[in-house]
């Protein structure tokens, strides 16, 4: 059994530095049973979303699993179809429903939308004090969208939720998160598997002795970051959570670093789609 590891979040809360991630695994028995394996193997925080289908499956096997709820840090999110005042208030209190718990342990809004987004920090902030959040947070937010809540509401986020992987570094971003002492969670930290065959990944993965994705989720925790690999491969999800054994030295570091390409799998709130404007 590995040791996890914690962050102390901007608002006191603690934060398991692994997750699972569980966007695109289905609804039902697959996203169950990756949740069960995954506590069974030591993970203490499970990433979920309203708009991935599968908050049921997550809460019941968060209940399942033996483990007391109050040791298993659940994040869930406000899809972007739902922000607004009201409408938050009204999508987190059928977050809770879908996941049959009291309260939700980080809840984010998915993504920045235009003329939206300010209207959902407000309810966010509410529904904190009315204890059906511990934590809040965001996702897919720029330096500028950061900015702005902080301009307007004095209260920042806990973390913001953004892809990141050595293929995409956002240092820029990083830095500013770490100065305004908000936590980034590195999503598609495996860039979606479609680096993992990369010929320097390779090398630095064999000099190591660790897989590539092992690599990957090593380097995000290095940088300070909480990690959310997905899988609802057993053996795989056993693996990404076999990170805290070993330690990447400084220069390693470096080389990973110089992956960077700006390699965007998912959403990009720099290029957003027309139908979600930021
Ligand atoms: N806030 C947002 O807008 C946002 C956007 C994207 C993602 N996320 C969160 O971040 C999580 C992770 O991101 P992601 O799902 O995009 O991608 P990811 O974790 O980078 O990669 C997942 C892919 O890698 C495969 N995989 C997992 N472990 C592997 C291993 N050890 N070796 C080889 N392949 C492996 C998975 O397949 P198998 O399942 O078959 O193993 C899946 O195809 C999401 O699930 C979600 O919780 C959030």
């Amino acid at each position: 059994m590995t040791d996890q590891l914690f962050l102390k979040m901007n608002d006191n809360f603690q934060i398991p530095v692994v997750g699972l991630g569980t966007w695109k695994s289905e609804p039902g028995e697959a996203t169950y049973q990756a949740v069960l394996d995954s506590i069974e193997a030591g993970y203490r925080h499970i990433d979920t979303a309203r708009a991935y289908g599968n908050e049921e499956s997550v809460g019941s096997a968060v209940r399942d699993s033996g483990v007391n709820r109050g040791d298993v840090f659940v994040t869930t999110k406000l899809r972007w179809e739902d922000e607004g005042f009201e409408s938050t208030i009204e999508a987190c209190e059928k977050s809770l429903n879908r996941l049959n718990c009291d309260y939700i342990d980080l809840y984010l809004i998915h993504w920045p939308l235009r003329e939206k987004r300010n209207h959902s920090w407000k309810a966010f902030i509410e529904l904190r004090e009315r204890g059906l959040c511990k934590s809040i947070g965001v996702s897919n937010f720029t330096i500028e969208h950061l900015a702005e809540i902080e301009a307007k509401f004095g209260i920042l986020p806990a973390v913001n939720q953004v892809e990141f992987h050595p293929y995409y570094y956002q240092k820029e971003l990083l830095d500013y998160c770490n100065s305004k002492n908000i936590i980034i969670e590195a999503y598609s930290p495996l860039a979606h598997a479609k680096r993992l065959d990369e010929p320097k990944l390779g090398a630095i993965s064999e000099e190591l002795g660790k897989t590539p994705a092992q690599v990957l989720i090593r380097w995000s925790i290095q940088r300070g970051m909480v990690v959310l690999p997905k899988s609802v491969n057993k053996s795989r999800i056993i693996e990404n959570f076999s990170v805290f054994d070993f330690n990447i030295s400084d220069s390693v570091m470096a080389k990973l670093d110089e992956l960077d390409e700006s390699f965007v799998t998912c959403w990009d709130p720099h290029n957003p789609p027309p139908y979600a404007p930021v």
